[in-house]
C-alpha cells in the first residue's frame, strides 16, 4: 500500500481517517440495500473507500478525488477487496506527488 499515513486495521489501506470515523462509515455501509450506491466525496489514499467497498458488497461505490494520485488506484487494485475497479479522469504520477507533498 501507498500512503504515509497510519493502516486501517480493517482493510490495510492507509488514510487519516481516525478508527473510530472508520467504524461510523462501516456502519452505514451495513445498511446500505443490496444493489446501493456510495458516493464517497474525497478519497486521498482510499481507506474510506476501501471500507465501503468491503462492508457494502454489493453496492457500487463511486469515488470523487479533486487531486487524484496514482496511488490511489493502486492502493484500491491491491485491497483484497476490491471487487472490481474502474478508474476514470487523469491522475498525477505518485513521483510528482510525493514531490509536491508536504507533511
Ligand atoms: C482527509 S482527506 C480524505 C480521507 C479519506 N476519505 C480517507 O478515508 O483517508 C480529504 C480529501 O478530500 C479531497 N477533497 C477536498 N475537497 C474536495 C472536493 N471538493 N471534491 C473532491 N475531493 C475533495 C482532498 O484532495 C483530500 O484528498
Amino acid at each position: 500500500m501507498i500512503g504515509n499515513a497510519p493502516y486501517s486495521p480493517y482493510t490495510d489501506v492507509p488514510g487519516w481517517l481516525e478508527t473510530d470515523e472508520e467504524d461510523t462509515l462501516i456502519e452505514y455501509a451495513k445498511t446500505v440495500p443490496e444493489g446501493g450506491v456510495i458516493v464517497n466525496v474525497g478519497v486521498e489514499f482510499g481507506r474510506s473507500m476501501a471500507a465501503f467497498v468491503k462492508y457494502a458488497p454489493t453496492a457500487t461505490v463511486y469515488g470523487i478525488e479533486i487531486n487524484p494520485l496514482d496511488a490511489y488506484s493502486a492502493n484500491l487494485t491491491e485491497a483484497a477487496n476490491c471487487r472490481q475497479f474502474e478508474r476514470q479522469g487523469d491522475a498525477r504520477s505518485t513521483e510528482e506527488e510525493t514531490a509536491q507533498q508536504s507533511y
